[in-house]
């Protein structure tokens, strides 16, 4: 089986045909950064020249930065606030004549990391976050998931968890690592506290660097860097089409 996954971020869109039973990319992905401001219309134009890209006729993942609701988005963090209330799936399939399956991105992500990557066979309750330019999570109990957790909005000390903890936060508040690794604890011993999981799964791009954090958390539950990396929202968001 093969889909078109595609990941799309808030700074960059990225996709690539995806065998959907081993996990594996078919071919190089190809990436278009987020038009900025990233509306409806600009997202979904890039979208299409994805597409077009690869000739694509086939079935099409979409995994999207936003609370998607039988394809609507219910939320916009990190996107322009348009397109709330918008039709996605709807505005990807005219463009691009595809059947489309759209997706929060975290849970495209997580969805790839618990079939293929480091959460592959595990049981329990796992949970998947994606740290970037907001935070991301995608739930999972023995295998399933809980769609459009949006644990990256929990209050810490009155702020949001996202403007404070995502990688996005410690590259602007130019944070050390140890900085940023104290207000990570603090957030995640709260979802510790929270949902008791059995494994925790850090993606997004940061966990390339995993070395430079993971070890100076001290939350009481096991904690991994993710194994897809910057693959996995566009392999979770393939599957899903399938
Ligand atoms: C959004 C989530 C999204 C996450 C990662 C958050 O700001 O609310 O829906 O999964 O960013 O992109």
């Amino acid at each position: 089986m093969e889909a078109l996954g595609i990941d799309i971020g808030g700074t960059g869109i990225k996709g690539a045909p995806v065998n959907t039973v081993t996990g594996q990319l078919l071919t190089e992905r190809y990436r278009l950064p987020t038009p900025q401001p990233a509306t409806p219309e600009a997202m979904t134009e890039t979208v299409h020249q994805i597409v077009e890209y690869f000739d694509w006729k086939g079935p099409v993942g979409a995994g999207f930065p936003a609370i998607i609701h039988q394809g609507v988005a219910k939320s916009a963090a990190n996107i322009d606030p348009s397109w709330i209330g918008r039709d996605v799936r709807a505005m990807f399939e005219d463009a691009c004549g595809c059947p489309v399956t759209v997706l929060n991105d975290a849970d495209a992500a997580g969805t790839a990391e618990v079939r293929f990557g480091a959460g592959a066979g595990r049981d329990g309750v796992v949970l998947v976050l994606t740290l970037g330019t907001g935070i991301g999570s995608a739930l999972f109990t023995d295998g399933h998931l809980v769609p459009n957790t949006e644990f990256g909005h929990i209050e810490i000390g009155g702020k949001v968890a996202e403007t404070r903890a995502a990688d996005s936060a410690r590259e602007r508040e130019e944070l050390s690592w140890k900085k940023w690794a104290r207000r990570l604890d603090r957030y995640l011993d709260r979802l510790v506290f929270y949902l008791s999981p059995e494994m925790i799964i850090i993606g997004g791009g940061v966990s390339r660097k995993h070395e430079k954090f993971l070890p100076l958390l001290t939350i009481d539950a096991p904690i991994e860097p993710a194994q897809l990396r910057n693959q996995a929202g566009i392999i979770g968001a393939a599957a899903a089409a399938i």
